[in-house]
């Protein structure tokens, strides 16, 4: 990665061209990176296909190589790891790139090892994220854990299966808990379990592998200790959110695109809102087709743990919302704040106010186009998506955080009709500088 080349880059987009034809999903970046991790607790070699080609996995990876692992990518999606000869637990802040993800260190390494020194993470800023839930589990293991110079240090002569019961169903704690009891003597019971599909996804990989794991996918996860896990070969599922963002394109643009390579019902809150939203959504076995609706109705939203609507499309359909008719609701419950993108959206026209957690969002609002700055991930989703609907030319700048979770998205939007590039800075002086980050 090339952190400091990525915050030179921008995007360019010229707006107002509706989105037609279909566009291919990768692997989904939250399964990646935590089946990555995974692989630790494997006494052998494990070959994981269908892996997006984005920052985050790149980091992880150089993060494991760093470790003495052996890592080949046998092409652009498929990754071969050998843990065998893992030469150290402890992981120096310069080892890390800033991935909130990087947590699943602690877990896996803490089951395979019993021991594990990793920095606090890093991530995605939208409010003050603690990790008490993944240490109140590593506790209840029989681990002792301490925080000190900025880094989670863990140890434990053993770790015996228990129950554990999640404050608040946490997607980090509920697959950190259950990497560092794929080992533990005995049961571990998760309580509160979180539900989301990558939670599925990491169980279903170290159960390939040997793991015991019954209940990912509902609220009561009950990992039986094995001896060991046996290398395998296994494929990522399609990516819920980067589905999501390219629905919204299509209802945003007036366009009209088929999803392909996606799994329907991790889609259907979202169906359902665009559909309440007069959109015509179809759905078959590995596709969704968005028809734009026009024009499109005001709707609320909620953010939930899935089934509910994920707090991860939040800034992308809030978006959708500001040309829709009418007065929208949008309330998240998930992060603090998670507004941050709406002062950036703002340049470009739209009209939202912020109480609270809840943001009042006033349609139709004329998008034009404007230079802005991705705040984080789903936030330079969101302005790509306005920057699309817009009039006249957007710059956004910030790439680093799209880079770390969309895959080929400059082409995968030009297929798909969008006038988008990637500039590296060289043509600034055709574009007014409004705002410096
Ligand atoms: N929380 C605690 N204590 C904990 C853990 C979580 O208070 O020990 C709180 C958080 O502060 C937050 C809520 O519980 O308010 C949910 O946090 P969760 O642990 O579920 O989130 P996460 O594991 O940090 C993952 C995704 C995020 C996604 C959230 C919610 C990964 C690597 N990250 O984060 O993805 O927003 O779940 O679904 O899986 C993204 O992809 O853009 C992204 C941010």
């Amino acid at each position: 990665m090339n952190k400091g080349r990525v915050i030179l880059e921008h995007f360019i987009i010229n707006g107002n061209k509706p989105l037609k034809g279909k566009v291919q999903i990768s692997g989904a970046k939250n399964a990646a990176v935590a089946v990555i991790p995974a692989a630790l607790l494997v006494d052998g070699v494990c070959i994981l296909e269908n892996l997006p080609c984005i920052e985050d996995v790149q980091s992880y990876v150089s993060v494991l190589r760093s470790m003495g692992v052996v890592c080949e990518f046998l092409d652009e999606s498929t990754l071969q790891i050998d843990a065998s000869k893992v030469c150290t637990t402890n992981i120096s802040p310069e080892q890390l790139k800033d991935m909130r993800a990087s947590y699943y260190l602690i877990g896996a390494l803490l089951g395979r090892y019993k021991k594990a020194n990793v920095p606090m993470p890093g991530g995605c800023n939208f409010g003050v994220r603690p990790i008490d839930q993944h240490i109140k589990g590593f506790e209840s293991l029989g681990a002792k854990v301490v925080i000190e110079h900025g880094a989670v240090t863990a140890h434990a002569d053993k770790l015996l299966g228990t129950q554990i019961f999640l404050d608040m169903a946490s997607v980090g704690a509920t697959i950190n808990i259950m990497m560092a009891a794929v080992f533990a003597e005995g049961i571990t019971t998760i309580e509160n379990a979180a539900k989301e599909p990558h939670i599925v996804d990491c169980a279903n990989f170290l159960n390939m592998c040997g793991a015991k794991i019954k209940g990912a996918g509902t609220d009561v996860i009950r990992i039986t200790g094995v001896e060991k896990l046996e290398g395998k070969r296994y494929s990522i599922i399609p990516d819920q959110i980067e589905t999501g963002t390219y629905m919204i394109a299509a209802a945003i643009t007036g366009g009209d695109v088929k999803v392909c390579n996606v799994i329907p019902k991790h889609m259907e809150s979202l169906t359902a809102k665009l559909q309440e939203m007069g959109c015509t959504v179809i759905a078959q076995e590995d596709w969704i087709k968005v028809k734009a609706a026009n024009p499109l109705t005001a709707a609320n939203i909620k953010t939930l743990y899935y089934p509910g609507f994920p707090t991860d499309l939040q800034p992308q359909i809030t978006t959708l919302l500001t040309q829709a008719e009418g007065v929208s609701y949008v309330n998240e419950t998930v992060f603090d704040t998670r507004f941050q993108y709406v002062d950036q959206l703002t340049r470009l026209g739209a009209k939202i106010t912020l109480e609270g957690r809840m943001a009042v969002v006033e349609g139709t609002s004329r998008l034009t186009g404007a230079d802005v700055v991705a705040t984080d991930l789903r936030a330079g989703a969101a302005l790509m998506l306005a920057a699309l609907a817009a009039e006249g030319t957007t710059k956004i700048s910030n790439l680093y955080y799209i880079d770390r979770g969309y895959e080929k998205i400059v082409e995968k939007l030009t297929a798909l009709g969008a006038d988008v590039r990637r500039s590296n800075g060289e043509d600034e002086s055709q574009i007014p500088m409004l705002y410096e980050a």
